[in-house]
């Protein structure tokens, strides 16, 4: 019998094939193991992003939920609420001015590609994209230097589920706490000494007299240097495995860094490190011939929807010139990622840097050791060699 635990460590190794058989065979399958529902077809999943009145986002968004964080972040409300955490902190990011990073994230990505010059094999994620996506998101939130590997570990720690109990373990429920403890200490200094940086701007952000309060401003940063840490650092080693995997799409990239914005593209619809989030039923729905009930959980699988034959042509194959307009990398509907143009810019910036030192590469391992995540994916290490 077809069975989905998206605890699974083969799951978190290759969710594709089965992914193909819930969108074919079950496409409103019940999964014990998860106690979730799994919507697998880009048009389902599309929907429901839009239908926030159903598919609510109030009891969390993560497949296995940090306590304490639904209901507070923007992620894990739903309008009016939401809607007025995003008006305030889009406020902070527009006051931080994307263009204005442009040079130093540059800088950050030309420094530490000028560090891998004459190795002939490193891991991309300790070596590359953890220094690079810890020291951009220290300079956009203005975190103070010195804490870097400490806070970079705790991130990636958060975004983790024990793959036995299936819940939090301790470690990672420490690791969450630890960060907030962090986060409201950087707070308390920047309400005393505001800063050209995100974190003053989400103290400070007000509209029509509204601002955001303590405990949103703490739950938002500890969000967001989860999401700038772990979401980043994630999809671009993904993007990495990408370019090794398909050489003549890194040859191309390489030579013409025109290119490399479709690549993110077609990486963000092929296989995006963010994978799976959840959402709880509001009233009941028949869906495929299949009763969900309110109260119930839905997961909604975005790295599904993106392989689904029904919408993108020839799915599997990773195609740079494709341009998949409306792909799930960044989820959609009303909670579509804050982060997105961040993390464009950011991706690219990096591979530029990046491909001007080291052109050529392959991974060194066929096998490579999986992040044990419900919600996200990405390689725990991917060494790389280079040609
Ligand atoms: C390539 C890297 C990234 C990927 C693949 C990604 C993916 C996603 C996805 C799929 C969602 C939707 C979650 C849901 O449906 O419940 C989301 C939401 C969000 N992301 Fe990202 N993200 C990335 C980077 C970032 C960065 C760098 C930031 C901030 C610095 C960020 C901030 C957010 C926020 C605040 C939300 C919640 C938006 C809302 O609920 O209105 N993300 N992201």
């Amino acid at each position: 019998m077809f069975s989905f635990d998206p605890y699974s460590p083969s799951v978190d190794a290759d969710p594709f094939p089965a992914y193909k058989v819930l969108r074919d065979e079950y496409p409103c399958f019940w999964s014990s193991d998860a106690q979730t529902w799994m919507l697998s077809r880009y048009a389902d999943i599309f929907s429901a992003g839009l239908d926030w009145k159903t598919y609510s986002s109030a009891k969390g968004n993560l497949m296995t939920e940090l306590p304490n964080r639904a209901g507070a972040t923007l992620g894990t409300t739903d309008p009016p609420r939401h809607d007025r955490l995003r008006g305030l902190i889009q406020h902070a990011f527009m006051k931080r001015n994307l263009e204005g990073m442009m040079e130093p994230i540059g800088n950050i990505a030309r420094t530490a590609a000028e560090q891998l010059r004459g190795n002939r094999r490193f891991d991309f994620i300790t070596e590359f994209s953890s220094k690079f996506t810890v020291r951009v998101l220290f300079a956009a939130l203005g975190l103070p230097l010195g804490d870097e590997q400490t806070v970079r570990d705790k991130a990636v720690l958060m975004v983790q589920s024990d793959p036995l109990t299936r819940a939090k373990g301790t470690e990672h429920i420490a690791a969450y706490n630890w960060m907030q403890d962090y986060a409201a200490r950087v707070i308390a200094q920047r309400r005393e000494n505001p800063q050209n940086d995100l974190i003053s701007h989400f103290s400070t952000a007000e509209i029509d007299g509204d601002r955001l309060d303590e405990r949103e401003v703490l739950l938002t940063t500890t969000t967001l240097i989860m999401a700038g840490i772990e979401s980043l650092g994630g999809f671009m080693s993904m993007f990495a495995l990408n370019m090794a995997d398909h050489g003549e799409a890194r040859r191309a990239v390489a030579e013409n860094p025109a290119l490399l914005p479709d690549a993110i593209e077609e990486s963000l619809r092929f296989n995006t490190s963010a994978q799976r989030f959840r959402r709880c039923l509001q009233k009941d729905v028949t869906l495929h011939g299949q009763t969900m009930r309110a109260g119930d959980f839905v997961c909604l699988a975005y790295g599904s929807g993106n392989r689904d034959e029904r919408q993108f042509q020839n799915p599997d194959a990773y195609d740079i010139r494709r341009k998949p307009r409306g792909h799930l990398g960044f989820g959609g509907g009303v909670h579509a990622c804050l982060g997105s143009a961040f993390a464009r810019i950011a991706t690219k910036i990096a591979f530029e840097e990046f491909h001007k030192v080291i052109p050529d590469y392959a991974r060194a391992h066929e096998q490579l050791s999986w992040m044990p995540s419900s919600t996200f994916r990405s390689p725990l290490k991917m060494e790389l060699l280079v040609n």
